[in-house]
């Protein structure tokens, strides 16, 4: 694991690299699935793409407010450029959907959930559930890929994959920051809350695409494992004691700032 906490800026400089070094989809090929293969997963990709498909408006939202108190206003940027990604699996996804002719879906229950859920929240819980989020699509894009012999949407697969593992990364990173120099107590407590809602997620997230992973090869004692593999990762990348002090500039922009106003009166 990257031992290094990325300033934004890094953060930055990586999301445009990665634009520049994606992999090659044969679309010309068409969308290469069979029936059976499309009726254990048209639905999934459908809510998948969905979800992939968001504006992320409250997240910059909320991303400013941070960096007005913070003075790390390259996290915006950041924030935009992993939304320009998110959007780019959106219309990866919804151009294989088109080529399988299967309608791109408008609104479901579950994806208006998740929008009310993230909207009543700040930057702290905003960053979490994403995570959560960014964590399960590592394990359901493993299985989708193996639920298919379509090379198209095996590549689709594998370029969300690698993209969502820096999403994690960055997505804990920044939980880190946050939490940095808070009493360990309570960053316990935090991350006690976070496994608790993730179990939650990840039922959720059984009860819909469950037929989909299956198809991969994904029974449920296989996903609820792998799940929390790639969560205890995260725990570890988000534990606020990795932060360095030279890096926990967020509270000492703050005191600099409120000095700064003190003495302007
Ligand atoms: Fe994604
Ligand atoms: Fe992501």
């Amino acid at each position: 694991m990257d031992a290094k906490i990325r300033s934004s800026h890094e953060w930055c400089q990586y999301f445009l690299a990665n634009a520049g070094a994606l992999l090659e989809i044969a679309w010309e090929q068409g969308a290469g699935v069979t029936a059976v293969e499309l009726d254990a997963i048209a639905e999934s990709v459908r809510e998948f793409q969905l979800g992939e498909n968001a504006e992320g408006r409250h997240f910059v939202g909320s991303a400013k407010a941070y960096a007005a108190r913070s003075g790390d206003y390259e996290y915006i940027d950041a924030v935009r450029l992993l939304i320009g990604e998110e959007q780019r699996h959106a219309r990866t996804l919804a151009k294989f959907l088109e080529l399988a002719g299967v309608p791109v879906a408008q609104r479901t229950t579950a994806d208006a959930l998740f929008r009310w859920l993230r909207k009543r929240a700040g930057l702290e819980i905003c960053v979490s559930v994403l995570l959560s989020a960014e964590v399960i699509a590592k394990v359901y894009y493993a299985a989708l890929h193996d639920a298919t012999g379509s090379p198209v949407l095996r590549r689709v697969c594998e370029q969300i994959l690698r993209d969502e593992v820096e999403h994690v990364r960055f997505q804990a990173q920044r939980l880190a920051l946050l939490r940095a120099g808070r009493p360990r107590i309570l960053v316990l407590l935090g991350h006690a809350a976070h496994r608790a809602a993730f179990a939650g997620a990840c039922l959720v997230v059984w009860w819909k695409h469950g037929r989909a992973m299956r198809a991969g090869g994904f029974g449920f004692r296989r996903y609820w494992r792998e799940a929390w593999r790639e969560m205890r990762q995260a725990l570890v990348e988000m534990d606020p004691r990795r932060v360095r002090p030279t890096q926990n500039h967020h509270r000492g922009t703050e005191t600099r700032r409120m000095k700064r106003a003190m003495s302007a009166r």
